[in-house]
């Protein structure tokens, strides 16, 4: 792999004190890799990336960021640090316009880069600059992930990390979402997947991990991990295939 850019260490993070979600979670993320997190409903995936993105309190463990100690970094100071979140839900502001959207997530940008910084988004997703004047809560669903995508993109991350962007998209959606994450890939964003939707995950990951209860339990190169039969047994229910769906959605 090649060097880090997000490097997090036994994380122990949770919602109320002597309670942890997240149980001494590690991964890496090299420049510019696609990793993705799999792992069973309750798992803890969207505990563990709201954690490193601040979100939720850690108790122990470390996150770098190219090299940077950010475990203390409060949510807000996130973008300025080079880390953008796209949440699973509740990622763009409806009621705006996608321009304003767009415009609003400019917030480090000097004032005077950013007209040109909106106009290459657009270059980027022609379709949401087709809806420039729309109101985004009348977006379908995928261009809604597209325009959450472009909002954290816009800042020029050194990772963007997403919690289960597929989620509730019809499968045409699912698609255009992976095949948005593998562009913006080649453009040399380095990405961290969280992810229901195994399969898709894994067809654009490189590398991948497991994560049950609140720690990673497996770890691979993404191509090989479908197949693999210690994933199989720990993420039992995300396979067609299998006769028993312990406990995964
Ligand atoms: N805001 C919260 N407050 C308290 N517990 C929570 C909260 N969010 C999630 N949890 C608990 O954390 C555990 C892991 O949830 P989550 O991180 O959402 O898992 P996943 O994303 O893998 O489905 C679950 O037991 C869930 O009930
Ligand atoms: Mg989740």
């Amino acid at each position: 792999m090649s060097e880090p850019v997000l490097l997090v260490r036994d994380l122990v993070a949770g919602y109320e004190p002597g309670v942890p979600i997240v149980r001494g979670a590690s991964i890496s993320v090299g420049k510019g890799e696609i990793v993705v997190v799999l792992g069973p409903n309750g798992a803890g995936k969207s505990s563990f990336i709201k954690a490193v993105a601040g979100l939720v309190p850690i108790t122990s463990g470390t996150v770098l960021l190219d090299g940077l100690d950010i475990t203390a970094a409060p949510a807000h100071t996130m973008v300025r640090l080079g880390l953008a979140f796209v949440p699973q839900t509740e990622n763009i502001f409806p009621q705006m316009s996608v321009d304003d959207n767009l415009k609003v997530a400019c917030g480090i940008l000097k004032p005077r880069d950013i007209p040109a910084r909106i106009d290459e988004m657009y270059a980027t997703f022609p379709d949401l600059e087709r809806h420039r004047r729309m109101s985004a809560g009348n977006l379908s669903g995928g261009q809604r992930q597209m325009l959450a995508v472009a909002r954290a993109l816009i800042v020029h991350p050194k990772v963007l990390v997403l919690d289960e962007p597929s989620a509730g998209l019809s499968p045409k959606f699912v698609s255009m979402v992976f095949e948005m994450l593998t562009d913006i890939r080649k453009s040399g964003v380095t990405i961290l997947l969280v992810e229901q939707n195994a399969k898709a995950a894994l067809a654009i990951g490189d590398r991948a991990y497991v994560l049950v209860e609140g720690k990673d339990r497996h770890e691979g190169v993404a191509s090989e991990l479908w197949n693999d039969p210690v994933v199989a047994e720990l993420y039992l229910g995300q396979r067609p295939s299998h006769p028993k769906t312990g406990g995964a959605a």
